[in-house]
């Protein structure tokens, strides 16, 4: 028999789509992330982030089929993310965490997610002096 994914653990394909389509509600409207989404892809650069996710977390591997090794801080480095924009992003991401209910995500689940997010925010700080320093 083998063992349960984390993934499957945590409801599989429906928390992971429901945790992004939370995410990008709100990125969509942010000040400072949204301008540096693809404003004509909005549903690809979810289905993007979802895929990750899911193959991070042991579920399938679309993301690598479609989109090869993920190489973030590549992929990252034509926008420039500060300290400001990375804090950002985990305040939209911890929102929408927040919102799966405590029975499908456990709080050490919640956690596991929490600290891989908190990981790869830091990594791919790419720019400093902050472009995004509002002080
Ligand atoms: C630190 C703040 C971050 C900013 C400002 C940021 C911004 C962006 C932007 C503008 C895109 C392009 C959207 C698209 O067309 O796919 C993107 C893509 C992506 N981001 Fe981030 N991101 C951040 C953090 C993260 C984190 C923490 C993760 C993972 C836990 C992540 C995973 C991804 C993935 C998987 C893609 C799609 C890569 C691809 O296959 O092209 N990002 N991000």
């Amino acid at each position: 028999m083998s063992q349960q994914s984390f993934y499957d653990a945590v409801g599989g394909e429906e928390t992971f789509s429901r945790i992004v389509e939370r995410f990008y509600d709100q990125v969509r409207t942010d000040d400072i992330l949204g301008p540096m989404y693809p404003q004509d892809d909005w549903d690809g650069a979810r289905d993007r982030l979802r895929m990750f996710l899911a193959q991070y977390w042991g579920g399938p591997t679309d993301y690598s089929e479609q989109r090869g090794h993920p190489r973030l801080r590549l992929r990252h480095a034509h926008f420039p993310i500060g300290v400001t924009a990375a804090q950002r992003w985990l305040q939209l991401m911890s929102v929408a965490i927040a919102e799966v209910d405590e029975t499908t995500l456990r709080a050490e689940q919640r956690e596991a997610m929490w600290e891989h997010m908190q990981r790869v925010a830091d990594m791919l700080i790419n720019s400093n002096p902050d472009p995004h320093d509002l002080t």
